[in-house]
């Protein structure tokens, strides 16, 4: 059958359209590829595989983005919203972006950028809070060609210079401090310090939010709002090739430092535009609100490429769902009408331990579809998400993906295939997930358990990672060969429906941010008193997984959690932020090792899920006295 149009509207063309992509993806994506504008068009839909890595999408074409997210809208969309934005403080009035308003903003931002010497392929770090400078700026940089490469504002001065370090920017964009909740975050203090270690930057553009006192330092630090005011708001897009980088995102693994994982231009864009049309189901004139921050994946392509590009109107949040009280997030539906609503679980179920009535006494009836994105959702909170919320007549899209994918991957369609509680369901067409057991053989038939893996390349994935493809290779592609490695264990169902049960690798999700537990034990052993430590994730009600360090202390330091743990969170608040943070530490005087010295996470996983019934064989490790002291240490 053929496809003539790349919005699924039942469930049979679900399936049709998965099955077109499986046999034929690069008609397929030629296809879906024709609902954006291109300067030139490609040669070849799609080369390279998971065995070379070369891989490329749409090669000899060239586009921008930004022409596909604000100009090729002005004609038919330019007096529509394009962007809401809603302040941290209730009081304070919202600003509203037309298509047109908005395209001359990032017009103005792209020639303060230019005016600064920023040119096609050069890297800028954002270091800021959701104001909307972030979306502009991000936006302004691939109008002119500029990587942009956003560092979430949780991350500390360290963290921010590591990062800068990598991608060697050229230029940093921040605030001066940042609104969050009741709190405000030093942006630009964070920033100066960062950049004593960072040498190659030469202009930071600081966009003044709170009134805060900060010091600006001459030649090299400027006022942004200014600039964008006298800047003129005429700037063609530059005329970008299909695989030049468009960002570059920080994220954590199981090993080693954070990875820059590289995405480029027209597959991306595909991507994010493709899955946000099909996952959401938008019409014309709703209105969608995705509460994440634009310093993680899902904010770049569900707050700003993915609903701009299918000219939507979409709201972004400064605050926090708790302030000034729990009933925030409900308020600012209600506000503006939100019909599709996309959060986080572990937000749902924050919300969910407070007042009820703090959600019962709003109407919510603009809502038409909900949306959870960043961990596994369990069914309490999705049920509850489902009647208090939905009200039982929205469909919940659960959507699975991560930085590395781009775009979401699999999810049920709002309202075309069918919602199950806890279950991200079907993979959308271009997606071809199998499950391995662990020595890589592929697990046939439904239902199955095994961990995730992608058979086939698709448009939206990151390419490399920054400066070091050697280790993508490693990463992604080593541990399973001629396959991607999520990193997640799965379940498939008898419907052939996933269900995502969480990383099975050394990443702890802690309230849907992914953080690596060598990171963490890194920053502990930094710490004069640490010998050696262990950092192993645990079920946590509201955050979904906690963090629980195991510390061995030098000979004759006799500190007790109490006094450790300050010291230890000082430590890490300074390396890697406030995020990282662990919610337990225990000292103790020895690790469960294997023979050949490896530390035995099982059993630290198990003692921290106060899962000590079965701990398994632990005759053959080094030290199996240990395991006692351990337990009686976690009071088990
Ligand atoms: C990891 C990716 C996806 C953007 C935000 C997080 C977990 C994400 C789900 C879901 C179960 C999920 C996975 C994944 N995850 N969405 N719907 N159900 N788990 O991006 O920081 O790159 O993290 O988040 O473990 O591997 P990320």
């Amino acid at each position: 059958m053929p496809i003539t149009s790349t919005r699924i509207k039942t469930k049979d063309e679900y399936f049709s359209h998965w099955q077109k992509a499986h046999e034929v993806p690069q008609d397929f994506w030629a296809k879906a590829a024709e609902n954006f504008q291109w300067m030139k068009p490609w040669s070849k839909v799609q080369s390279g595989d998971f065995n070379d890595l070369e891989i490329k999408w749409f090669e000899g074409a060239t586009l921008n983005i930004t022409a596909n997210c604000l100009d090729r809208h002005l004609e038919t969309r330019g007096n529509k919203t394009a962007v809401i934005w809603e302040s941290n403080d209730p009081n304070e009035a919202p600003i509203k972006y037309t298509y047109k308003e908005l395209h001359a903003e990032v017009c103005r931002f792209s020639n303060v950028l230019k005016d600064q010497g920023i040119k096609k392929g050069d890297r800028v770090c954002f270091y800021m809070s959701m104001v909307p400078e972030l979306l502009t700026g991000v936006l302004a940089c691939a109008r002119i060609g500029a990587v942009h490469s956003v560092v979430f504002g949780g991350f500390s001065a360290q963290a921010l210079a590591g990062r800068i370090q990598d991608c060697q920017a050229k230029m940093v964009i921040t605030c001066d401090e940042g609104f969050r909740g009741a709190k405000t975050i030093p942006l630009k203090s964070i920033t100066d310090e960062a950049l004593e270690s960072c040498d190659t930057v030469i202009s930071v553009l600081v966009r003044e939010r709170t009134g805060g006192k900060i010091t600006y330092k001459e030649g090299r630090d400027h006022s942004l709002l200014p600039l964008i005011k006298k800047a003129s708001n005429d700037c063609p897009p530059e005329e970008m090739q299909a695989e030049d980088p468009l960002f570059i995102l920080y994220t954590s693994g199981s090993t080693g430092k954070p990875k820059g994982l590289m995405h480029t231009t027209a597959g991306y864009m595909v991507w994010a535009g493709y899955t946000f049309e099909n996952v959401f189901q938008m019409e014309e004139n709703d209105t969608y609100w995705c509460t994440a921050d634009i310093g993680w994946i899902t904010g770049h392509s569900y707050i700003t490429y993915g609903p701009l590009l299918n000219g939507s109107t979409t709201v972004m949040f400064e605050g926090i769902p708790t302030y000034p009280d729990a009933g925030r997030f409900w308020d600012i539906v209600d506000k503006f009408q939100i019909t599709h609503f996309y959060t986080a679980p572990t937000a749902i179920r924050a919300l969910q331990a407070c007042d009820i009535n703090l959600v019962r006494k709003h109407d919510l009836s603009s809502l038409k579809v909900l949306g959870s994105v960043g961990e596994p959702i369990n069914e309490e909170a999705w049920e509850w998400y489902n009647t208090e919320v939905g009200k039982e007549r929205c469909p919940i899209v659960d959507t699975w993906w991560q930085t590395e994918t781009g775009g979401i991957m699999i999810t049920s369609l709002a309202g075309v295939t069918e919602s199950v509680p806890a279950h991200a369901t079907y993979p959308l067409p271009g997606v071809n997930p199998v499950l391995v057991d662990g020595e890589g053989k592929v697990v046939e038939g439904n239902p199955a358990d095994g961990n995730l893996c992608m058979e086939l390349p698709w448009p939206g994935m990151a390419r490399t990672i920054w400066g070091d493809h050697k280790r993508y290779k490693e990463t992604y592609f080593s541990t399973y060969p001629g396959k991607y490695f999520t990193g997640d264990g799965a379940r498939r169902d008898a419907q052939g429906r996933y269900r995502i049960t969480g990383r099975v690798d050394d990443v702890i999700n802690v309230s849907g941010h992914r953080i690596g537990t060598a990171e963490v034990e890194d920053a502990i052993n930094e710490h004069p008193a640490v010998v050696e430590s262990a950092v192993v994730g645990y079920p946590h009600d509201i955050k979904g997984q906690g963090i629980y360090a195991y510390v061995i202390l030098q000979p004759g330091q006799e500190m007790t959690a109490e006094e450790l743990t300050p010291q230890l969170n000082e430590l890490i608040n300074k390396i890697i932020g406030p995020i990282a943070k662990p919610d337990i530490v225990l000292p103790v005087s020895g690790l469960p090792k294997t023979r050949s010295g490896k530390i035995m996470r099982r059993i630290l996983r198990k003692i921290a899920a106060k899962d000590v019934e079965n701990l398994g064989d632990i005759s053959t490790l080094l030290n199996p006295e240990i395991v006692d002291e351990i337990k009686n240490g976690a009071g088990l």
